[in-house]
């Protein structure tokens, strides 16, 4: 058996390798390097989670999963007050360039305020929601100058049908528990799912947020 330890002011980490054959290199010192540098990689993995933890968010607990796709949400429902700051800066990066921005999912419309505000040339939003499409039908009688339009449904129906786009700005959550599982609990990140997407309809160059 081979059995590693490294010893940090805050953890421990401990590696036991059981079979003997694992990892084998043609020279000893070439397995210990290779086991180091693995204990070295994944304490300094460890270090950056402990940095990371401490921007976590408390956020509302998610009970159970019904459908949303036209469920009737409040505004904490559809976005919570804490992500407006990265609505901001998100806001900001996408329209930084001007042209026509693809925005995915209105929410409350925050977003969709922003993006205004930075003086885009051209404002498409898609959302599938039925009652937040009447948010925005009223929300956009207030920009009765600017190019801002609307697709009504899901972005895997309606974006294949849209052409390409300065700028890409995706918020949308799972809809349901399946989508849940795939694109939170089984993806790296939540965006995943959405960059051959993206990648189709995003002029070379352009910034991409999610
Ligand atoms: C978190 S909210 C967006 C919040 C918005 N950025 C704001 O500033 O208010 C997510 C929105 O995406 C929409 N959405 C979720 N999945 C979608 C999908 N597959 N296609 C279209 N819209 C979707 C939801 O209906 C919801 O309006």
């Amino acid at each position: 058996m081979t059995k590693r330890i490294k010893r940090l002011p805050d953890f421990d980490l401990t590696l036991q390798i059981k079979n003997g054959e694992y990892i084998k290199t043609p020279r000893d010192y070439q397995r210990n390097w290779l086991l180091n540098r693995s204990m070295n990689e994944f304490a300094h993995d460890v270090i950056a989670l402990d940095s990371l933890a401490q921007k976590f968010v408390k956020g509302s607990v998610v009970q159970g999963m019904e459908d949303r796709t036209q469920a009737h949400l409040d505004d904490m429902e559809i976005m919570e007050d804490w992500q407006i700051p990265v609505m901001k800066a998100m806001a900001k990066e996408v329209s930084g360039q001007g042209g026509h921005i693809l925005e995915v999912g209105f929410g409350r419309g925050i977003g969709s305020d922003l993006i205004q505000q930075c003086g885009v040339d051209r404002h498409t939003i898609i959302e599938c929601n039925d009652s937040i499409v009447a948010r925005f039908n009223d929300w956009v009688a207030q920009y009765p100058d600017r190019d801002i339009s609307i697709e009504h449904g899901l972005w895997q129906d309606v974006l294949p049908n849209l052409g390409s786009f300065d700028g890409i700005f995706f918020h949308t959550y799972p809809l349901k528990e399946s989508d849940y599982v795939e694109q939170i609990a089984n993806s790296v990140t939540f965006a995943e799912h959405f960059f051959e997407h993206a990648a189709n309809h995003l002029k070379p160059g352009g910034p991409l947020l999610i």
